[in-house]
């Protein structure tokens, strides 16, 4: 078999670059020939330019497939460098929710997710799995992850979701091994729980994004370093168009988008970078929704506990907390325990009738009457029993003769 001249790499990667944008420079004269020499074996070409020339007349565009099966790389591994993961579960999470469920109150909260260069899966199930082990019951959420690949093998490969022991060995500790896969003949199949989560598609990044939808949370990771610069910028272009303005971008932890774009702004979470589209304030999840208090953990429906205990996360630090918001039950008032502190005495209003002469007297508003918003889908906080309108006695401290009067008149009361 002939090796490769300069003209047969020239036509061969403007072709290529066409049909994938996969961009090949001379340096890959290798990356061509070692690739396709397989294609020359089964179609009995003479040289590269017959192969060529063959793939070109090729109508049925089953050549074309396999140049692109040939050509990409469909290096991957489960939870691929660890922190993106830790990144989606503490902190892209924790705030997505808090903004969609205070957007979608009383329902499930939706969260749309792409991995859009899934390759053979296992950064589809990686993200699967972080949703499970972060969310615990998913009834609660309208859960859908799309993964798409240039590569038809690949997505064939993603959708079935079986791998051999080494991909297994690649990333996956042996507990969520046992937990989310089964074992199956030579290999490990992925649960149908964790399946279910995901649909697949071919889709090259090359065409327009029209008819894709909306997302919430793009992976688009170790792949747009095979493109050009131009195509690089057009790409993360066409994801900015595509994610909700509040959404974010997870890339490979060697690519940056500075000096690609400036559709994305960066943003830091411990050691991890993800990017959300330019403009929007930084922390906008926050948006409307109040500083999380609690650790994240989403009201769990008691008919359906989850099928395996959560496993503990290897966190980036200490866990971003969310809100999981559900039409809110008013609290009851709190109990004082010790003497409180009057508020500020404000002028008398008119309107109100008269206080009680004593100046250390308060009053608790009275609660309004419980509501639940229609549809609500999370048990019911238990009703309290609504706290009546008591005047309460509050003491200004160092108020001690008004203290003893008041004691006096009450054993007084109580004598007569
Ligand atoms: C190195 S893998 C990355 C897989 C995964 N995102 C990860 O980080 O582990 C790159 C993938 O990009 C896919 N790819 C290459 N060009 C593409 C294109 N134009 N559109 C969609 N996918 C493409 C390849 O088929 C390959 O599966």
């Amino acid at each position: 078999m002939s090796s490769i001249t300069a003209e047969e790499f020239g036509l061969l990667a403007k072709y290529i670059h066409s049909i994938c944008g996969v961009a090949l420079d001379s340096t890959k004269t290798y990356l061509i020939e070692t690739r396709l020499k397989s294609m020359m074996q089964q179609y009995s070409c003479a040289s590269y330019m017959d192969l060529y020339n063959k793939v070109k007349a090729d109508r049925s565009g089953n050549m074309e497939k396999e140049v692109v099966n040939a050509i990409t790389t469909n290096e991957t591994l489960f939870f691929r460098d660890a922190s993106p993961f830790e990144l989606f579960k503490h902190k892209i999470l924790p705030d997505l929710i808090d903004a969609r469920s205070k957007a979608n109150p009383g329902r499930p909260v939706p969260i749309r997710i792409w991995s859009a260069a899934c390759s053979t899966g296992q950064e589809v199930y990686s993200i699967a799995i972080a949703l499970r082990e972060a969310l615990g019951n998913l009834n609660n959420f309208q859960i859908s992850i799309l993964g798409t690949d240039i590569s038809d093998e690949a997505v064939t490969r993603a959708s079935y979701g079986k791998y051999n022991k080494f991909e297994i060995e690649r990333g996956l500790p042996s507990q969520t091994l046992n937990r989310y896969f089964t074992l199956m003949g030579d290999g490990w199949k992925i649960k149908d729980e964790i399946r279910a989560m995901a649909v697949f598609k071919k889709f090259n990044l090359m065409k327009p994004f029209s008819g894709m939808g909306r997302f919430d949370v793009v992976f688009c990771r170790n792949v747009a370093i095979y493109f050009t610069p131009m195509d690089k910028k057009l790409v993360f272009e066409k994801i900015a168009g595509v994610l909700e303005p509040d959404g974010s971008l997870v890339i490979g932890s060697t690519e940056s988008l500075t000096g690609v774009t400036e559709a994305f702004e960066p943003r830091r979470y411990m050691r991890a970078i993800f990017y959300q589209p330019a403009g929007a304030p930084a922390g906008r999840f926050a948006a409307g929704a109040q500083p999380p208090s609690q650790p994240f953990a989403p009201r769990p429906v008691p008919a359906a506990p989850p099928a395996a205990p959560a496993a503990p996360a290897r966190p980036l630090g200490p866990p971003r907390a969310a809100t999981v918001v559900a039409p809110a039950a008013p609290r009851p008032a709190p109990t004082p325990a010790t003497p409180i502190v009057p508020p500020r005495p404000e002028p008398p209003r008119p309107a109100v009738p008269a206080a009680p002469a004593s100046p250390v007297m308060a009053a608790v508003t009275p609660m309004e009457p419980e509501t639940e918003a229609p549809g609500e889908t999370v048990p019911a906080i238990p009703r309290r029993a609504p706290v009546r309108s008591q005047p309460a006695q509050v003491y200004r401290a160092g108020d001690k003769s008004d203290l003893k009067r008041l004691l006096m008149q009450k054993k007084q009361k109580a004598a007569s």
